[in-house]
């Protein structure tokens, strides 16, 4: 099978096409034929080394000191399941499924393993492959961040920075699906978009200032680092929550203690949960959560796709494709 190889941090370009043996199901695992994947803001911080400020260090020891220790990048997937191994009961060959292997990774490739109670579920038919490839990595962390720790329920007023990515736009159509009135910041190119996502209200963070005489909120995510809790107390009611999905480890400290009218800053890594994915799962195939594509390149390309993620300004979700496809 054909995979993309990330052996060393570095520049797009260090990411090769190699040929690897196709892996076999052991018992409780079953085999995917891989049709898309995604680079997610995830694999480039990891190809290129380039982590939040404070984080360099532990990220190192965990990934891989010089050279990455899983060089199969890649989080999520939609294919096929081909074969099982023995004891499976959940899927059959044929099952369609899109799949979340977080930092387990190895999605960059035409085949992959997994236990058939990882998080693994049956594609929802309204989504397309490369739709279906991106549901989790913005999906789960949006859905923890708002659903598990900010439990946001109706009438709630909810502040999103940075409704374009990955995250934000699956945040925008989470909020909007909890009950929230919902507004959202974006460059101007991107209002519309967010606009049919659901958001109330959209502001272009490069000429409109959130935390200037406008409304205040109950939750504000940042899903960029754009702002600092400092900064988001303005903007938050008494008792209000900042989300602050892309902390620094200064900005981490800097949120210990309770902001002036009891605000409170939650921070930390979402968890790769099952549950989450089938929740995400159903609410695509009610139609309520519609994940947001940039652009799709064939897996030969991935060097772009790479290039394309770095610039900070991807709409949504940049996809990837398995030559199988093409
Ligand atoms: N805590 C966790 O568990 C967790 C999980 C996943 C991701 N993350 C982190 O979350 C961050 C976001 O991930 P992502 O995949 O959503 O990123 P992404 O898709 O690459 O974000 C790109 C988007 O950011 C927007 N943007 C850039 N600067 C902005 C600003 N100043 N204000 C508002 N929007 C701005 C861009 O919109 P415009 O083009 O309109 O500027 C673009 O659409 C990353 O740092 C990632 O490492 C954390």
């Amino acid at each position: 099978m054909q995979a993309a190889l990330c052996t060393r941090y570095g520049a797009p370009d260090t990411v090769r096409i190699v040929d690897l043996p196709t892996p076999t199901p052991q018992a409780n695992e079953v085999l995917i034929r891989i049709h898309a994947s995604t680079v997610a803001s995830g694999d480039w911080r990891l190809r290129s080394g380039t982590m939040p400020r404070g984080f360099g260090l532990i990220s190192r020891l965990v990934f891989g000191l010089r050279r990455l220790r899983q060089p199969i990048l890649g989080t999520e997937f939609s294919g096929t399941i081909t074969a099982t191994g023995p004891g499976v009961t959940r899927f059959q060959p044929g099952d369609a499924v899109v799949g979340f292997a977080g930092t387990t990774m190895r999605c960059h490739a035409e085949y992959r393993v997994m236990k058939e109670d990882a998080a693994l579920a049956l594609k929802p038919a309204n989504l397309s492959d490369a739709q279906a490839a991106a549901l989790c990595f913005g999906g789960t962390t949006a859905l923890h961040y708002l659903r598990d720790k900010a439990h946001v329920r109706p009438g709630h007023s909810v502040l999103i920075l940075g409704g374009a990515g990955a995250v934000g736009s699956a945040a925008v159509q989470i909020a909007k699906h909890l009950g929230a009135v919902v507004s959202t910041t974006s460059s101007a190119a991107n209002l519309e978009l967010l606009r049919s996502l659901g958001a109330d209200h959209t502001l272009d963070y490069r000429t409109q200032d959130f935390t200037h005489d406008g409304p205040r909120y109950d939750v504000i995510m940042d899903t960029v680092g754009a702002s600092t809790f400092g900064q988001t107390c303005k903007a938050l009611r008494p008792g209000g929550l900042y989300l602050a999905i892309a902390a620094d480890l200064p900005g981490m400290l800097a949120g210990l203690r309770q902001g002036p009218q009891g605000q409170r800053q939650l921070t930390g890594p979402a968890p790769e949960r099952p549950a989450d994915v089938a929740w995400l799962v159903d609410l695509a195939a009610q139609g309520h959560y519609l994940p947001v594509i940039d652009r799709s390149y064939p897996l030969a390309q991935i060097a772009e796709a790479h290039a394309r993620v770095e610039t900070g300004h991807k709409r949504g979700n940049v996809v990837v494709t398995m030559p199988h496809t093409d």
